[in-house]
């Protein structure tokens, strides 16, 4: 899947010297463009970027902002995407927005059900 091929060439770029765990991400904007984005750590450990937020926020900055669908690939078979990763998402994307995690897809809403809403 090419997706899923561009995260784990963008894990490549990981600078993760602490906990030694590299982790890519690939991002697909609605319009068919890719972004992809690696972890960033810090020694002070809070301004550590995951790499799902990398992307995003490339992409953001860009001017990019309806989006389709994210893969993500670290050093586990399985690397989900974080709890605050998935607020992100959830500032950006809807519910049908597909994450990709190893061999496995699934849908904004099962990562992320009952998300905060200041309308709800
Ligand atoms: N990390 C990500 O980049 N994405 C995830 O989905 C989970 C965690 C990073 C943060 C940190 O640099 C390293 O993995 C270990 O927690």
């Amino acid at each position: 899947m090419e997706l899923m091929d561009k995260a784990i060439e963008a894990k490549k770029n990981s600078y993760s010297p602490y906990s030694h765990f590299k982790v890519g991400a690939a991002l697909l904007t609605k319009d068919g463009k890719i972004f992809t984005g690696c972890n960033i750590e810090s020694v002070s450990h809070t301004p550590t970027c995951c790499a799902e937020r990398t992307a995003f926020f490339k992409a953001i900055s860009e001017g990019y902002k309806e989006f389709e669908a994210i893969a993500v690939s670290g050093d586990t078979e399985y690397c989900y995407p974080c709890g605050v990763c998935r607020q992100v998402m959830s500032e950006f994307c809807d519910k049908d927005f597909k994450i990709y995690v190893g061999d496995k897809e699934y849908t904004l809403d099962e990562l992320l059900p009952y998300s905060f809403d200041l309308e709800k």
